[in-house]
């Protein structure tokens, strides 16, 4: 019998991506190449066929232009150090690993147990269990020093604005002049919600809408690129199997795909008196 898993609502919806990502791997032009993924897939007791449609295969997009901006990162700081907050099952340490970087990955405690069964700390690999909410992480990845790149994907969206923008300020000031990866929906895409196959399947429902991501400097954070899926970085799309690679580029000027942002940020630097 596979891994029995319990996990709350918006943590179910980990297996999205998951499975998208096995998918992927599974196919003969494979974007990602997520061996892993299809083994946790396997190793998983869940129905994972209930997922279907576009989603899947926008986690693996979506993937794919975070991990190029951590490596665009990790090229100019090759001992930086990543934080992928809201991690799930994840896989990207694997992939960037450029054998220097320190990584954390954070998620929820019964993410993490989760996470636990499947992957292991090491020298340069570091899980925690908690919230990205909270304070508790920031020491851990202070301490360090150097360079830190913070991702959090497909993670934001689940929560209240106002719980959102009040994050986003904090980061930005215990982390002056520090790029953030995130994502952004605006009110095409979350008001599709219910339409969308994968959500037919799991309760969970995305709440923040952001449809300029450009406003959220005035929680300090300027935005440095926003990317949709019709816009991948040209490194990107050449790894895009051609149906994506020019699908998108024909078809992704649609709404509400056009509303859903991949956005890359640098908070404040500190001014010095
Ligand atoms: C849609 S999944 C995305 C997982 C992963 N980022 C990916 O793209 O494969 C949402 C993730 O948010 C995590 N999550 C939910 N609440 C969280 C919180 N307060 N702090 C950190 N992670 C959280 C869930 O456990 C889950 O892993």
């Amino acid at each position: 019998m596979g891994e029995q898993i319990t996990l709350g609502e918006v943590q179910e919806t980990l297996l999205i991506p998951l499975y998208g990502r096995a998918q992927d791997a599974q196919s003969r032009s494979s974007m990602l190449g997520d061996r892993k993924a299809v083994e946790l897939v396997d190793a998983i007791d869940y129905d994972f066929t209930k997922f279907r449609g576009p989603s899947l295969v926008g986690a693996v997009l979506r993937a794919s232009i975070f991990d190029q901006y951590v490596r665009e990162f990790l090229d100019a700081h090759p001992d930086g150090t990543v934080v992928d907050l809201g991690c799930g099952l994840s896989t990207r340490f694997d992939r960037l690993d450029n054998g220097r970087v320190r990584w954390f990955d954070l998620d929820v405690d019964d993410t993490m147990a989760l996470r636990r069964k499947f992957f292991t700390d090491s020298e340069r690999y570091t899980m925690i269990a908690g919230s990205l909410f909270d304070d508790d992480w920031h020491d851990q990845v202070r301490e360090r020093g150097g360079p830190v790149f913070l991702l959090t994907e497909a993670v934001l969206l689940y929560f209240p604005e106002d719980q959102v923008h009040e994050t986003l300020r904090r980061w930005s000031t215990v982390f002056p002049d520090t790029l953030i990866a995130f994502d952004t929906g605006g009110h095409l895409m979350m008001n599709s919600q219910d339409r969308n196959p994968v959500f037919k399947a799991v309760p969970a429902r995305m709440e923040w809408i952001c449809d300029d991501p450009t406003t959220l400097q005035d929680f300090g954070l300027q935005l440095i690129e926003s990317r949709t899926f019709a816009q991948p970085q040209p490194s990107v799309a050449q790894r895009w199997s051609a149906k994506y690679r020019y699908g998108m580029r024909l078809f992704g000027w649609a709404p509400p795909v056009t509303t859903y942002k991949l956005n890359l940020f640098r908070t404040k630097p500190v001014v010095s008196a």
